[in-house]
């Protein structure tokens, strides 16, 4: 509302700006109308006076017979006649006005149009040469070019007005037709700001009005969407801690009720642990994903041997699959693989997908470790003999929490923030991560294309 008064409406500006216009362009085509109708009146008139002169000039004895009557042409009008005979003399009511230059030109054979005054009026004068030698001269009022000035200057004023007024309702129209859909999408934005959902902001205006509608319509549904996300998200958190805890709590009131004592002291301990470390565990990925979706997460580039690092992580990992009978298999280009990247991601990366695949990879089975070069770049896989994926599941494997839940009971979960862990790390590494239902080993692939160095946005940091 306060931006609405500093910048003043829209709608008054579309209409004072149309107005405005309007108004210039009435303006102008007035004030030159203005003088070109005088103008043209006083052409007309001294044209018509003209003609006159010429048929009076060309009866004589007509001429003769008004002057002698001494009547005027017409009546109304008061056109005035003088005769200017061949020895110079010049007879009738205009004669005031025939001066010596006048007689002179008629007397030449010339025409000729002047303004003069008669009875102290102003009047137009025209004279035309008779066959006979002399001249006829007729007078009219000037007063005469003014009424037909005034006429036709009225007869302006009422087109002019009429554009003035039919710009200012064209500006109104528009306006409205602007401003209404835009205050209904801002009135709309301003309630979802506030928390609704569900509005729907009606398409209608012109296009780019409309497109505004349909993007705020679709803004609502993204927010609704997302805010349900960010929902069951809480609700799985929260599942996922309260277990830890109650049986922590479960535990904790045990032993101080003594109920728990002598040697079952160290075993509720290892359970308490347990719980504790799983607990921390969850609350690191909870904050690794915070970090990676905020822009304060850091990476440590440097030159990197992915072939040394695999080595390393195989290292670890054949002996946890040892441990549970699983069969596991590294491929390594066995020479050097340097990138530019981060090392200590990257194993988080690769430790995160090994532990979801030996979690779900039966005894007997193999799982596979696998780095090799990809054009400059490099490529890492983690392939297993487990219950693999479907197309459902890689549509949305690395949303969070997605597959957690689908699989909770089915088969062995973690907290669900893994996957969405890894999609953020690899992309801020410059990278990309795929999921695969096929592997060759019966069960999920996992791929990650890492580039020479993570130029990518959020890399080199
Ligand atoms: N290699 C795989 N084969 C089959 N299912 C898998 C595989 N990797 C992941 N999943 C499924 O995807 C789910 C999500 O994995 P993710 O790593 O995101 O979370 P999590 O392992 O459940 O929990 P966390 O990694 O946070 O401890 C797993 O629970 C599992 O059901
Ligand atoms: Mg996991």
């Amino acid at each position: 509302m306060r931006t609405e008064r500093r910048h003043g409406s829209l709608a008054v500006s579309i209409v004072l700006l149309t107005t405005a216009v309007a108004a210039v362009a009435v303006l102008l085509t007035g004030l030159f109308a203005w003088r070109t109708i005088r103008t043209n009146a006083e052409a007309q008139e001294r044209d018509q006076l003209a003609r006159q002169a010429e048929v009076l000039a060309r009866t004589p004895p007509l001429a003769g017979l008004l002057l002698q009557r001494q009547q005027r042409i017409a009546g109304p009008s008061g056109t005035e006649l003088a005769l200017v005979q061949p020895s110079g003399d010049v007879a009738g009511p205009s004669t005031e006005v025939v001066g010596p230059g006048l007689r002179k030109a008629l007397l030449a054979g010339e025409d000729v149009s002047a303004t003069a005054v008669l009875d102290g009026r102003e009047v137009l004068v025209e004279g035309v040469p008779t066959r006979t030698g002399g001249g006829l001269v007729l007078t009219q009022p000037m007063s005469d070019v003014d009424a037909a000035t005034d006429r036709m200057r009225g007869a302006l004023v009422l087109p002019l007005a009429l554009g003035l007024g039919g710009a200012a309702l064209a500006g109104a129209l528009l306006a409205r037709r602007l401003a209404r859909p835009l205050s209904s999408a801002a009135r709309t934005a301003h309630r979802l700001s506030a928390g609704e959902r569900g509005l729907t902001v009606p398409s209608e205006g012109p296009a780019e009005v409309a497109e505004l509608a349909t993007a705020l319509n679709s803004l609502d549904a993204a927010l609704a969407h997302s805010e349900n996300r960010q929902r069951d998200f809480l609700l799985s958190v929260s599942h996922e801690i309260r277990t830890p805890l109650t049986t922590a709590r479960g535990y904790a009131e045990a032993l101080a009720d003594e109920v728990i004592t002598g040697d079952e002291v160290p075993e509720a301990g290892r359970v308490l642990r347990t719980e504790m470390e799983r607990l921390e565990r969850f609350v690191g990925d909870l904050l690794a994903l915070a970090r990676l979706e905020a822009d304060d997460f850091r990476l440590d580039v440097d030159e990197v041997d992915l072939d040394a690092l695999v080595e390393q992580a195989a290292a670890v990992w054949s002996a946890r699959c040892a441990r549970d009978g699983v069969d596991f298999r590294v491929e390594r280009p066995a020479q050097p693989l340097t990138i530019a990247t981060d090392g200590f991601r990257i194993r988080q990366l690769v430790d995160g997908l090994a532990e979801n695949a030996l979690r779900v990879t039966p005894a007997g089975r193999p799982l596979v470790l696998a780095v090799r070069q990809d054009g400059a770049g490099a490529r890492l896989q983690v392939r297993d003999g487990g219950p693999g994926l479907t197309d459902a599941d890689i549509e949305v494997a690395f949303e969070r929490g997605a597959l957690t839940e689908r699989y909770r009971g089915v088969r062995p979960v973690g907290s669900g923030l893994g996957l969405a862990v890894a999609r953020r790390l690899a992309t801020r590494l410059g990278g990309i991560i795929s999921a695969a239902g096929n592997a060759p080993e019966g069960g999920a692939c996992f791929t990650v294309l890492l580039p020479p160095r993570p130029d990518g946005p959020g890399g080199s940091a």
